[in-house]
């Protein structure tokens, strides 16, 4: 007889984007609900990963992540954020942005420590809590705008706050930080003396000329966050899981030790590419806001005709809208009928928090699409 299997994770089944990718495919939907572009990556980078492939770049990369890639992500950081990391000690490669979540969150969250996420947010958090033996204390964004209260944050602070969690731009509202909010968060994290995890997989793709609030800005910041992102986002590439984790040296030391035995080493073809793509071609990154901004605008012009009600995103490529005007119906009911009768598949927003403001009525949509698909999900909107 084999032991009972108790599950860790027992609040946990299969994530809403798989359930509304299935649901889309098996209803012939068009698929705006999970985060990724319906068109490829330059096509150089094809080019240089067959060139790697080719030349034999098919062992073991460094476990810390490819040196070139290394420094070409501290070059990058220098260049946008003013602050230079040290490639060798503050920066680690890894297999998304998943993977750096999972492994900053094991690297400093302690059985009963507490950690304060913002909900909504991001699916992998809680689970990574939990694993690691913390708990998870949920402090709602403000609405409409989904800023942070900075107040209702302080007050969920106690002895046992080890970590808070943060996600600029945001995924699922589109909103972003300004100025004052890195300040007030370096002040929180200052008086009370917690680190700071903050995911800014969205970093590169910001509208209305919005700059990236990005914790290394902000020296004090710099010095407690593992900072977080991915370049499945800004180079069209989900599908190559490569990501990286930026964090001050006493923390990238414990941090490579949870990585080395979750992960050891990324694809090594992958991040000789990403790096040579860095290198050849900044403005890449430099371009994504206005390459987004142009899909946010046609999409937000495209809804205008339909009776969702929005506001336009700040950043991200999600944009949400609200259906309050239609329907009554919970999210989850709401977006599987829209799927099923109208043919265009979201993500409910109540996905995103364990604690929902009750009469809510949001949903995602991704606009990384093609103008066609655009056009063909918003002709279908425009019937509910
Ligand atoms: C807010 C946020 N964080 C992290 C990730 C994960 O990034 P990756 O695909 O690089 O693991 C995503 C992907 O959708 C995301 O939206």
């Amino acid at each position: 007889m084999s032991p009972p299997l108790e599950s860790k994770l027992p609040a946990v089944g299969t994530t809403i984007f798989t359930v509304m990718s299935k649901l889309a495919a098996d209803c012939g939907a068009i698929n705006l609900s999970q985060g990724f572009p319906d068109f490829d990556g330059p096509a150089r980078l094809r080019e240089l990963v067959t060139e790697h492939l080719n030349a034999g770049r098919n062992q073991y990369a460094p476990m810390p992540g490819a040196v070139p890639l290394r420094e070409e992500v501290a070059r990058k950081n220098e260049r946008l954020y003013g602050r230079r990391l040290d490639p060798d000690g503050e920066i680690t490669v890894t297999a998304g942005g998943t993977e750096a979540l999972f492994c900053a969150v094991q690297t400093v969250v302690r059985p009963d420590d507490e950690v304060i996420v913002l909900e909504p947010c991001y699916d992998s958090y809680e689970p990574s809590v939990t694993l690691a033996g913390g708990r998870t204390v949920r402090v709602p964004l403000a609405r409409p705008d989904f800023q942070v209260d900075w107040q209702q944050v302080a007050d969920a602070v106690t002895r046992r706050t080890r970590l808070l969690i943060v996600n600029t731009p945001h995924n699922p509202s589109g909103a972003a930080w300004s100025a004052q909010d890195l300040a007030q968060c370096s002040a929180l994290a200052q008086r009370h003396g917690f680190y700071v995890l903050s995911d800014e997989v969205y970093e590169h793709i910001l509208f209305d000329g919005r700059q990236h609030m990005s914790m290394l800005r902000d020296e004090a910041l710099a010095a407690r966050s593992f900072v977080v992102s991915s370049f499945g986002k800004t180079y069209h590439t989900t599908g190559w899981k490569v990501g990286y984790c930026a964090a001050p040296a006493a923390l990238t030391r414990e941090f490579r030790k949870v990585h080395q035995f979750v992960q050891f080493s990324v694809v090594t073809p992958l991040q000789q590419t990403k790096a040579d793509f860095l290198r050849e071609c900044p403005e890449h990154y430099l371009e994504l806001p206005a390459f987004y901004q142009q899909r946010r605008d046609r999409f937000a012009a495209l809804l205008g005709g339909t009776r969702l009600r929005f506001r336009p995103s700040a950043g991200t490529y999600f944009q949400s809208a609200d259906y309050s005007g239609l329907s009554d119906m919970p999210d989850v009911q709401y977006a599987e009928q829209l799927t099923r009768t109208i043919g265009v598949a979201s993500i409910p927003f109540s996905a995103f928090s364990a604690v929902n403001p009750p009469g809510e009525r949001l949903i995602r949509f991704c606009f990384a699409k093609d103008d066609a698909t655009l056009v063909a999900a918003a002709e279908r909107l425009a019937r509910l």
